[in-house]
């Protein structure tokens, strides 16, 4: 049992540093055994008084440290577990340290580590004081000036951030790069690169015509793999000039692929480091879904230029300032650049799936969080995803114009500054001329608020009655909630014609058809429309206008004629979503009763139109014909039943295939093309809905549709078809399956990023001997523990296999507790992410309880919990 206690950072807390880092210039001596890193800083007292200096630092071995020049002893200095502080300094001085590293140890990844026979750096959120003692705040901000020094044999390529201003050759073999960033930052932007990398090279012109070099870095073997990561850099860049006006500020803009890494890229000053999955895509290599997401994050780390960059956040509990608007920008990039609709949707079913569960579970937080132990913990889907949803609000309420005002205003207001949430919503009230005091409570109050809305309708005066209720069920530390200010988009259909109607509040004008606004703001309000002869048919919550549960008592007829004829995506998807969402349940119902299990005919019926429906996007077809998945399912029951869910889910999806097999066949075959492969090319909509097609056909597991995945496999040019026969395939007990998971392993040995999809497709397996395969590839000579992306690609992604992961004997628990108790000492961070699914136990019956609390006490019995792990094991066990 540890006793070590770890101490909690409170928001309530915050200081300014009491000094001023006027500058830093840095020189790396990189070194395979040894590296040293010598810091001089240019340090200001603010106040008259004098103050002791201190300074974040831990992990490296102090070598020296000196003021103006001269040597400290031992005695005028103290070193703790986490600071090194100077009791006496003068009012303005040069403090120069140097310390030692071995970055070829860091298992970490955080920091000064190596990957691939690179030195690269991670410097956010708390890296940086494991290179060098520093006050490693976001609101310390300084102008960096970096020198590298290294083998020039071995690390041809020095990178640092900002512009080249010196290179040369030295003795011994080595040379030398020096770079200046002319942008004052925080620490956690910082970065640094050497290793032996080709560099692919685009030209950029901005909107005021200034050349920017964009340069992408990559091993050798990769070299191939860089187009489409290039390619998508220029659009977000041009994007961002014409949607938000923002404009590149350096030269050159670089980005870096690392094969390990914890998360997705780093934004760092003119030089991002990404994961090497959101970099390298071949059409041969990668899927449609895989290039998308690389677009994402590409934009994603360079609209964090000036959200994040430029305008960067005062304390770690502000990290939805950054975050929050980054993701929204990147979603709309997103949206612009594919299809709106299906863009909306994919990102209300990740919230729902990710952010939802998070919220009402022992981690839950709000937005802008009170209090953390560990900060890397708090890089969640609520300051990510739900901060995005609240950008997002605040666009609807204020409208497209004066959200663009208000976002403009924050940019120039703050630009250079370390800044808060309150500073980003007054600019936006300011521009709005609105009171977003309400409003706030969304960055305060946890938990995911509930919408009961009940109607009445009076024929004698046509006026047709919403009641909206709102709540929001308590969370740790936070019992009570007061109600929040948020939009509802709605419309009224005709129940005949599914047509929109005129939406008239009592009292107005009638306005014509359309979406109206109705802002929430109380517990419980009324909203009257007048002017309607018949009943209608209310489309509520339109483009998921707020990130609230919605409940409204509607008919399987009213969500078939909302599934056919609503003209807003999110709600025609939702539609089809619900009504498939409420069958299922009722089967899981039958399943747990041990009845005899039927389809409704209505529902064949309605899921074969849509089938066969001549709907001209084709990836939202895809996802209309796409049943609610188990992790969502779940989230609706009152006790999650995996097994249940799994079953009647795939009952359903078998009866389909049986009774509309050649529909499936026909449709799959249709979307089908002779002609080659090309990103981009308009057609991943086709493939997808064909691949669903196959994955439906292929749970008959029928010999002649295994031919048919057999054959797409061996013709398929491109990795989506690729995959869209093998992920069916895994999940069916044939010899097929085994000859092409070893055709595929041969084929792909070389290629990193593509083994981690073979490693998942097994791990996402459904069929019962899943725990013991995962366990065998455990010990695959592929499989390494060290490497975030392989550690993923087996064990994470099994922990989202919901029947398999929640095997009624814990087998999946302990499998998954056994694996992180192996990696806690070699990677705290990503071991306390993956500890998310043992954290939900509350969801379940009480022998899962049992089991999966039984887990969370084996990792909290660990001695020495680093305090990533203990945060979440400790909060996942309270009683409140
Ligand atoms: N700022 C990064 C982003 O969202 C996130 C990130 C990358 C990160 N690496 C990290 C956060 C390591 C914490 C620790 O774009
Ligand atoms: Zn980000």
């Amino acid at each position: 049992m540890t006793t070590r206690q770890h101490t909690t950072i409170h928001r309530s807390d915050y200081t300014p540093y009491d000094f001023l880092v006027d500058s830093i210039r840095l020189r790396f001596e990189l070194g395979e055994e040894t590296t040293l890193v010598t810091s001089r800083l240019e340090l200001r007292a603010k106040g008259e008084q004098a103050v002791p200096l201190v300074l974040d630092g831990h992990r490296f071995k102090l070598r020296s440290i000196a003021i103006d020049d001269g040597l400290l002893g031992s005695g005028d200095y103290q070193v703790t577990e986490e600071t090194v502080t100077i009791p006496q300094v003068p009012s303005r001085f040069t403090l120069e340290t140097v310390t030692e590293l071995k970055p070829q140890d860091n298992t970490f990844l955080e920091g000064l580590y190596r990957s691939a026979g690179m030195f690269c750096t991670q410097c956010e959120a708390e890296g940086f004081r494991s290179i060098t003692p520093y006050p490693d705040h976001p609101d310390v901000l300084s102008v960096f000036t970096t020198t590298i020094v290294a083998d020039r044999e071995r690390y041809p390529v020095l990178l640092s951030n900002g512009n080249l201003v010196d290179a040369g050759q030295l003795p011994d073999g080595r040379h030398f790069a020096t770079w200046h960033d002319p942008f004052p930052k925080p620490s956690y932007l910082f970065a640094l690169v050497a290793g032996d990398l080709v560099r692919l090279k685009e030209r950029f012109t901005t909107c005021s015509g200034r050349e920017v070099s964009l340069e992408l870095y990559l091993q050798e073997a990769n070299r191939h793999k860089g187009e489409h990561a290039l390619h998508s850099l220029a659009k977000a860049m041009r994007w961002d000039e014409q949607v938000f006006g923002r404009e590149y500020d350096l030269d050159s803009y670089m980005i870096v692929a690392a094969d390990d890494f914890n998360m997705g890229a780093m934004e760092n000053k003119g030089l991002n480091i990404f994961n090497s999955r959101y970099v390298l895509a071949t059409p041969e290599s990668a899927t449609d879904e895989d290039f998308h997401a690389i677009e994402e994050v590409i934009g994603h780390e360079y609209f964090h230029n000036w959200s994040g960059n430029r305008v960067t956040c005062r304390d770690w509990f502000q990290l939805s300032l950054k975050e929050g608007l980054t993701v929204f920008r990147d979603q709309e990039f997103s949206a612009d650049m594919q299809s709106r609709g299906v863009k909306r949707i994919n990102d209300v079913r990740y919230l729902r799936t990710t952010q939802f569960p998070e919220d009402g579970g022992p981690m839950a937080h709000p937005v802008r969080p009170d209090s953390y132990i560990e900060i890397n913990n708090f890089y969640t889907h609520t300051v990510y995803s739900k901060g995005a949803e609240v950008i997002r609000m605040l666009r609807i309420l204020l409208g497209e114009k004066c959200f663009r005002q208000g976002l403009d205003l924050y940019f120039e207001r703050h630009d250079g500054q370390a800044v808060t949430i309150e500073d980003f919503v007054r600019a936006m009230a300011d521009a709005g001329q609105r009171d977003l005091e309400q409003f706030t409570r969304w960055y305060s109050q946890a938990g995911t608020p509930q919408l009961t809305i009940s109607s009445g309708y009076e024929p004698s005066t046509g006026t047709f009655t919403l009641t909206v209720r709102q709540s929001c069920p308590p969370t740790p530390g936070q019992p009570d909630k007061l109600p929040f200010h948020l939009p509802l988009v709605m419309g009224l259909l005709d129940r005949a014609t599914g047509q929109e109607l005129p939406v008239t509040l009592e009292g107005e004008e009638p306005p014509g058809p359309g979406s109206r606004l109705l802002e929430l703001n109380e517990q419980e309000q009324v909203f009257r429309f007048t002017g309607l002869q018949e009943e209608p048919l209310p489309a509520l919550l339109r483009g998921f206008s707020a990130p609230v549960k919605l409940d409204y008592p509607y008919r399987h007829d009213d969500l078939v004629l909302l599934a056919g004829h609503e003209r807003d995506p999110f709600c025609r998807w939702e539609a089809g979503q619900r009504l498939a969402g409420e069958i299922i349940l009722d089967l899981a119902g039958a399943w747990q009763a041990g009845q005899a299990l039927e389809l409704d005919e209505a529902f064949i019926e309605a899921y074969r139109l849509t089938l066969t429906s001549d709907e001209s996007d084709r990836a939202f077809l895809a996802e209309a014909l796409t049943l609610p998945s188990e992790k969502y399912l779940a989230e609706l029951m009152p006790v999650a039943d995996p097994d249940a869910i799994h079953g009647a889910r795939q009952f359903v999806v078998r009866t389909l295939a049986s009774r509309l097999r050649e529909d499936f066949l026909l449709v799959r075959e249709r979307c089908r093309r002779a002609e080659p492969y090309a990103v981009e090319d308009g057609r991943a909509g086709e493939r997808r809905l064909a691949n669903l097609c196959l994955a439906y056909l292929m749970s008959l597991a029928e010999q002649p549709l295994i031919e048919l995945c057999r054959d797409q496999y061996y013709g398929s040019d491109n990795m989506t078809d690729s995959i869209g026969a093998l992920t069916p395939l895994v999940s069916c007990d044939c010899p097929e399956r085994r000859e092409i998971l070893s055709t595929f392993y041969d084929c792909w040995q070389h290629d990193r990023n593509v083994i981690d999809k073979w490693f998942t497709l097994q791990a996402m397996s459904h069929l019962p001997d899943t725990v013991e395969e995962v366990c065998r590839l455990l010990e695959h000579p592929a499989f390494e523990l060290a490497n975030p992306n392989r550690f993923r690609s087996l064990v994470a992604s099994f922990s989202q296999n919901q029947v398999r992961f929640h095997a009624a004997d814990g087998s999946g628990y302990r499998l998954l507790t056994d694996q992180l108790i192996r990696l806690i000492p070699i990677n705290p961070q990503v071991s306390a992410r993956l500890l998310a699914p043992l954290t939900t136990w509350r969801r379940y019956d009480s022998t899962r309880q049992e089991l999966m609390r039984a887990e969370l006490q084996r990792i909290q019995a660990l001695e020495n919990l680093p305090r990533d792990v203990f945060e979440v094991v400790d909060k996942s066990l309270r009683e409140n």
